[in-house]
């Protein structure tokens, strides 16, 4: 059987994003189980904020198009996200705007249904992101995808990692790449 694919981004595109970091410790754990994992940067993909006006006019913008592309040939989606005044990041929630839209006559959110996702979030804050977590699970849902029940959470991530970006806990590096394993095994069967 072919190797499941993951793709995994995170909702900042800080070069020295926390939750960077924590992605790369999931995605270890998906390759481990088996996955085909690619980790991408939203930064590459820097899109305007949506304005129905622009789609009007402009259609969907190209990056939009190219990462709507790679979340529909993925099988799983592994997403961490840091929380922003409560909730997901405007960079997160902009990008699955842009790529949720119909395109010529696609349904826009055909990439997403029964797709599976894991969702982690690392946060300077004691509470590790909660909130961020619980909304982008609710997005992912409303857009049609199988969010898996466990997530892990990272409170003040700003410790959480050694000069070199090791993950120095190592309860919180094996629960990471669980979730990965999780759904690298989740995808490979499709989602059942
Ligand atoms: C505009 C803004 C709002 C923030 N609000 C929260 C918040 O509500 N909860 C929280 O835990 N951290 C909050 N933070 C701090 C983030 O946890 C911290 O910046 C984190 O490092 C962001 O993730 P990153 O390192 O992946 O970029 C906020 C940061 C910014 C810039």
């Amino acid at each position: 059987m072919a190797a499941p694919k993951i793709l995994a981004f995170a909702g900042s595109s800080r070069g020295a994003s926390l939750n960077k970091l924590l992605l790369a410790v999931a995605a270890d754990g998906a390759r481990a189980a088996g996955a085909d994992v690619t980790q991408i940067d939203l930064r590459d993909y820097p899109m305007p904020i949506y304005d129905g006006d622009d789609e009007m006019q402009s259609g969907v913008p190209d990056n939009a198009l190219v990462l709507r592309g790679l979340i529909a040939e993925h099988d799983a989606l592994l997403v961490a996200t840091p929380e922003y005044n409560g909730s997901v990041t405007a960079l997160l929630k902009n990008a699955l705007d842009w790529c949720s839209r119909p395109i010529n006559g696609e349904d826009g959110l055909l990439p997403y249904r029964g797709k599976m996702v894991a969702l982690l979030a690392a946060s300077m804050s004691p509470f590790g992101g909660i909130r961020a977590v619980t909304h982008t699970r609710g997005i992912f849902n409303k857009m049609g995808a199988i969010v898996l029940p466990d997530e892990v959470l990272l409170p003040q991530a700003q410790h959480a990692f050694d000069a070199g970006g090791n993950l120095l806990n190592e309860t919180a590096r094996q629960l990471a790449r669980q979730l990965g394993a999780a759904l690298a095994a989740k995808a490979g069967r499709g989602g059942s």
